[in-house]
């Protein structure tokens, strides 16, 4: 199964909502395969389809013992807050410190069509919000002050023309 190019910030496919996912068939099914690959290979721990460049309401996980495939997910509840590091493989190896909910529940569909709800908390909450977001064309440094922001988008700059 291959790996698949990650596409960096600020490519217009991250800062735009995905299409729902309608077709629950085989190229669904080796899509998400081939988004496990490439999440797996860049080390990663939640990867979503607008990071490989398609543009589906469509993430992988495998976070904190939470493995899973979210078709068109919805954050329906959240709870409490944590603080805590956050990155994104689309934004180089650059993290910033974020408030997120402590625990959260995701409604979504498998890759069968079924729809599931799981709740998750800690890193695995942080993580199902963080692709929910993608999903939605919002990358984490959104959350951020716009000065922290400036700050994080200039790193990744500099760390993208050093490569
Ligand atoms: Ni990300």
């Amino acid at each position: 199964m291959p790996v698949r190019p990650i596409v960096d910030y600020p490519a217009a496919v991250l800062l735009t909502p995905g299409d729902p996912v309608v077709n629950f068939d085989a190229g669904l099914e080796s899509l998400a395969q081939d988004m496990f690959d490439t999440m797996y290979d860049a080390g990663g721990v939640g990867l979503a389809a607008q990071q490989i460049g398609v543009p589906l309401r469509l993430f992988v996980m495998d976070c904190d013992g939470v493995k899973l495939v979210a078709a068109n997910p919805e954050i329906i509840l959240t709870d409490g807050e944590q603080s805590g590091e956050e990155g994104c493989l689309s934004v180089g190896k650059v993290h910033a410190d974020l408030k997120r909910p402590a625990t959260a529940v995701v409604r979504a569909q498998d890759i069968q069509g079924e729809t599931f709800e799981r709740e998750a908390g800690g890193l695995a909450a942080r993580c199902l919000l963080h692709e929910t977001d993608h999903c939605d064309g919002i990358l984490f440094i959104r959350h951020l002050s716009p000065l922290r922001r400036d700050l994080v988008t200039k790193r990744f700059r500099k760390l993208k023309n050093d490569r």
